[in-house]
């Protein structure tokens, strides 16, 4: 017994219960005590069995990643050393697993001679979305145990499997319901019962015998894991230690294995990932608004317009169990909108990714109506109309006379200002953005925009909502384009620039591809749509000083009506029923014309100048978001950019990227930036300030 353990015997059982919350990590601390409890079982002569199992909401989430790095990881008795003793023990040791066995955890459990778990738990590997490889023994034991093909699909995914999916290709002997540890004595009791002894992993090389020699299994899975995972490199590092298990015998498997970990967590990838492991939990942590805040129930939902964004809200709140009403201007707009949803769940229907059952659900969730009346008994609506400041006051007018007192009013405005939309109301503490990403059902990012008068408990309700749809809530301040929009327009108008001093839209999309975006700037214009951008550059001229660098050349794209994939041509032009951009003679033409006429000699740009000019001054306006508060972390600029934008997550987010590049390089290359290009490259104060102290943001 011990804080982080319990100890106790249930006849000739004993019963190891890791107790550490909330995730029973294993940490230095836990990995003591449960070897000390380990022992003293091992000890009793009155023990004939050990059942391992943890306490509180899961089995274990494997090590504690917050040691990476750390002389505490080293320190003994190191995990590796915990699962020997458990595996060398002279009595069978079982695992019974329940909620979650991950990384370590899940090595843990294989170092086990016996495993079980609660039909509703989650089991695997996880270790690569964090750039690292099971470092425990996990390519060594698991392939042992279920086989190499089934191996690399738990390794290299990373997923985290249901029970069934374990017990199916034998990681688990048993399913049971109820409570782990009584499970688990029931089970020991039977192996007593049976005679049978401890059955240890490292010596079952049956499986790994069958694979010896097999260089093509690997290959193909090398080769399926570069295209699914681009860049990264943990997959392949985990496929090279599950090939070493096949040739190796267990204790070199276990030697490569220790070292290919050694160098996934020095990488440059790994410290990204993990970075964003806790950068996404960091998110939902607001300074003046503690965990315990109340919040207000949000039981259901209304929808003022069923536009493209009005729709997938809708769909994001059913899809969640929540049901909504959709208002529209008009009975023909409200057919539109609601066949719309419906076309949009009988294609994901057909495409295999919804049961028909889901589909029918949640599509009944979905109301619509004309009159602001029924949004009477709403806990929540979401305002997501044409952009435009006076429709949006006067929507919220009539929500203000209808809806009822405590009603969270929300706006999905991506430029308005969202104080100026309280003011209008009676209940402006009431009043929040909810920024949703198109496809509003799909896209994973909610950006919560604070207004001056928001009351705490409409945050923290906000928050708890985003989670409640699946979404990642980042809380930001109030400015135009918020968070991410500001940070993606100079990333715009530097690709814009490139193409007139000399590049072309897909050699700009080749380099932030290769950087690691899913796609690069012009390829996701098109697919968005080139109209909104239009307008709002139209919108902003009014207030453009006269002699700033602006380039016209998408505007005069627009103007030629190619408004993107929609319409079948953009910045490049696609063949019917085909998504795939092809760069079109018309459009280098204009862009060398538009070199030519603005007096330009057009020149050779290297994919590092472009990925310098289109990034660094993103990370510039990432700081002008700090310096101004509208972001509260550097953190969450990151988060905002890994879910809202697909920044490579191997590299952590726009700021965390910056750091490892070093804020004094990007500083100087701004300043140079500067002087050649003028004002709009000026270095942020804050970014001059870190560079000139050696620091990074994540000091701040
Ligand atoms: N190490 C350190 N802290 C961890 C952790 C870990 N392995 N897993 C979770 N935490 C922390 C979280 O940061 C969070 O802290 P906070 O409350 O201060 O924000 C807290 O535990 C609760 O975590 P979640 O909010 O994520 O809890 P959920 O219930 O939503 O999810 C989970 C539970 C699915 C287990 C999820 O926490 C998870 O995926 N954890 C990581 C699993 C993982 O990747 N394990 C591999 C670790 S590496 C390893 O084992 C190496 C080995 O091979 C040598
Ligand atoms: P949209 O033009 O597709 O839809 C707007 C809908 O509002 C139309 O169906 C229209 O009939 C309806 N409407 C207009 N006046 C109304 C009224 N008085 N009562 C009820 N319904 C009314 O526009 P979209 O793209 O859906 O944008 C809506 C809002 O979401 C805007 O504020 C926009 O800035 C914001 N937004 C848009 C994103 C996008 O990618 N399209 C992303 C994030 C936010």
């Amino acid at each position: 017994m011990s804080e982080v353990t319990q100890y106790s015997r249930r006849g000739a059982v004993a019963v190891i219960s890791i107790d550490s919350p909330p995730v029973n990590g294993l940490g230095h601390a836990v990995r003591e005590a449960v070897l000390r409890c380990l022992e003293s079982a091992l000890g009793d002569d009155e023990v004939a069995a050990v059942v391992i199992h943890g306490g509180g909401r899961m089995f274990s989430a494997g090590a504690d990643i917050k040691e990476f790095g750390t002389d505490l990881v080293l320190l003994p008795p190191t995990l590796r050393d915990l699962i020997d003793a458990a595996e060398n023990a002279g009595k069978p040791v079982v695992a019974a697993i329940h909620g979650v066995a991950a990384g370590g955890g899940c090595e843990f459990a294989l170092g086990c001679h016996y495993r079980i778990a609660a039909a509703d738990a989650r089991i695997g590997l996880p270790e690569v979305t964090l750039g690292i490889i099971p470092g425990a023994g996990g390519t060594q034991r698991l392939p042992r145990i279920i086989g190499v093909p089934a191996a690399l699909d738990f390794i290299v995914q990373g997923k985290l499997n249901p029970a069934a999916k374990a017990y199916e290709v034998g990681l688990v002997d048993e399913l049971f319901e109820g409570d782990a540890a009584d499970a688990g004595v029931a089970y020991a009791e039977k192996l007593i019962a049976a005679g049978r002894g401890p059955r240890r992993t490292r010596e079952r090389n049956e499986r790994v015998e069958a694979a010896r020699g097999k260089k093509e299994i690997f290959e193909q899975y090398r080769e399926g894991s570069s295209k699914k995972a681009r860049g990264l490199e943990a997959p392949l590092a985990a496929i090279e230690s599950i090939e070493n298990a096949t040739n190796l015998t267990f204790d070199e498997g276990m030697e490569a294995e220790r070292e290919i970990f050694a160098r996934c967590v020095a990488s440059e990838q790994s410290q990204a990932m993990r970075h964003a492991f806790f950068a996404e939990r960091q998110v939902a942590k607001i300074p003046d608004v503690p965990k315990d805040t109340a919040t207000r129930d949000i039981a259901k939902v209304g929808v003022v317009g069923c536009g493209t964004m009005g729709q997938g809200i809708a769909m994001a709140f059913a899809n969640a169990g929540i049901p909504v009403k959709v208002l529209e201007v008009s009975q023909d707009a409200l057919d539109a909108g609601l066949d719309k949803i419906a076309k949009t769940y009988d294609s994901s229907v057909a495409k295999g990714r919804l049961s028909p059952e889901d589909g029918k659900r949640f599509l009944s969730s979905i109301a619509g109506t004309l009159d602001f009346g029924d949004f009477a008994d709403v806990d929540l609506v979401v305002e997501a109309v044409f952009e435009d400041l006076a429709l949006k006051t006067e929507i919220f007018g009539k929500l203000d006379a209808v809806c009822k007192e405590g009603a969270i009013l929300a706006t999905n405005t991506s430029t308005l200002d969202i104080n100026k939309i309280a003011a209008t109301t009676s209940r402006p503490g009431d009043v929040i953005g909810l920024h949703f990403f198109s496809p509003a059902h799909i896209m994973r990012l909610l950006e919560i925009v604070r207004g001056d008068a928001t009351e705490k408990d409409v945050v923290a309700t906000s928050l708890a909502l985003a989670k409640q749809l699946r979404k990642t809530g980042v809380l930001v301040g109030v400015c135009e384009g918020f968070v991410g929009n500001r940070m993606l327009l100079p990333y715009l108008r530097e690709a814009y620039f490139v193409l007139e001093e000399g590049a072309l839209p897909q050699q700009v999309d080749k380099a932030i591809c290769d950087f690691g975006f899913p796609m690069g700037p012009f390829t996701m214009l098109d697919m968005a749509g080139l109209t909104v951008g239009y307008l709002i550059r139209k919108h902003q001229a009014a207030t453009r000083p006269e002699n700033e660098r602006y380039s016209d050349i998408e505007d005069r794209i627009v103007e030629m009506d190619r408004l993107g994939q929609k319409t079948g041509s953009g910045w490049y032009k696609y063949e019917p029923g085909n998504r795939t951009p092809v760069p079109d003679p018309d459009i280098e033409k204009l862009v060398v014309e538009t070199s030519e006429k603005l007096g330009i000699e057009r020149r050779e740009f290297s994919d590092q100048e472009i990925i310098e000019r289109c990034l660094y001054p993103l990370v510039n306006e990432g700081a002008k978001l700090l310096e101004e508060g509208i972001a509260l972390r550097s953190s969450d600029i990151d988060v905002v950019w890994l879910y809202g934008y697909g920044f490579p997550r191997f590299r952590g987010g726009p700021m965390f990227w910056a750091d490892l590049i070093g804020t004094k390089t990007i500083y100087d290359k701004l300043v140079e930036f500067e002087t050649v290009h003028g004002e709009l490259m000026k270095p942020a104060a804050l970014l001059a300030r870190l560079a000139e102290e050696g620091k990074g943001f994540s000091d701040l």
